[in-house]
């Protein structure tokens, strides 16, 4: 069993890795913003846990729950970055203010995370670190240059980031996710038009679930994919990879 620091971890996605990895018998270390949230959940997963509440746009905060998770469990054995944004707006509507927030909050968050967690893997010579790209940075869709343009930082970001790893052991990939059911898009899911268009694009005709994603964090987390690195892999029911 080991350590896993869980970003994000009250959100759609991240609740359901923290689930996943809980009941494999790991030992968590979760990260959000939201205290309240963070201590409902210490309450339900009981032993194995520490939260931190902190901003993953700070380095300071990522470093200070690098370190609360040393101290309480020791090394850590990876991380999944779950934090992140969806912002779909026109080209002509996006201040440069949205545009450097969506880079701030994707990009800039898993360039704080990986400096955060790097030099204890690297001291460990092995671990996993899993990013969150989307479909949007694998194949262009109306409406998402600021986020597909952020999340394409974060491609590029991990897959330097996994060749410099390469010496120490340490692999580090990338999920590229299709639209799955979260606080994050229901702004999306719940409009029945934008789902049903969102639907369609989809082929294998639903929408993901977090457990979609969280199975697939799970696995590259693990030993069984520790052939795996450097890799940008959509968990998207089909959408980047088929017509039908
Ligand atoms: N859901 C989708 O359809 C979809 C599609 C493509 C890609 N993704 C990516 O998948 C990842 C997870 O998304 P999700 O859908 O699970 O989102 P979510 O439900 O909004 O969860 C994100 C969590 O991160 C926390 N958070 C946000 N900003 C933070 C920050 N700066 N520092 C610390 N914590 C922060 C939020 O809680 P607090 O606000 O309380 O801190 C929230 O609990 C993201 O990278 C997202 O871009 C999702």
């Amino acid at each position: 069993m080991g350590t896993f620091l869980i970003t994000g971890a009250t959100g759609g996605i991240g609740s359901a890795i923290a689930r996943r990895l809980h009941d494999q018998g790991h030992q968590l270390a979760l990260f959000s913003r939201n205290a309240e949230k963070l201590a409902s959940m210490k309450s339900t997963f009981g032993e194995r846990v520490i939260t931190i509440e902190g901003d993953a746009q700070s380095p300071d905060n990522l470093s200070h729950a690098v370190a609360a998770a040393k101290e309480t469990f020791g090394e850590l054995m990876g991380a999944a970055h779950a934090v992140g944004s969806i912002m779909l707006k026109p080209l002509s509507a996006t201040t440069a203010e949205e545009f450097e927030q969506q880079w701030r909050q994707n990009t800039l968050s898993a360039f704080n995370l990986l400096k955060a967690v790097m030099p204890v893997l690297q001291r460990a010579r092995g671990g996993s670190v899993v990013l969150y790209s989307s479909v949007a940075s694998e194949v262009g869709i109306g409406n998402h240059e600021a986020i597909g343009s952020a999340k394409a930082g974060v491609v590029g970001l991990a897959r330097a980031a996994a060749a410099s790893a390469t010496r120490y052991g340490v692999r580090i990939n990338v999920l590229a996710p299709g639209l799955t059911r979260t606080p994050l898009s229901a702004f999306i899911t719940d409009n029945e038009l934008s789902s049903k268009a969102s639907l369609a694009m989809h082929p294998l005709g639903r929408l993901g679930e977090p457990d979609d994603i969280a199975s697939a964090t799970a696995f590259l987390l693990s030993s069984d994919a520790g052939w795996i690195t450097g890799q940008v892999i959509p968990v998207d029911g089909g959408l980047t990879g088929i017509r039908k």
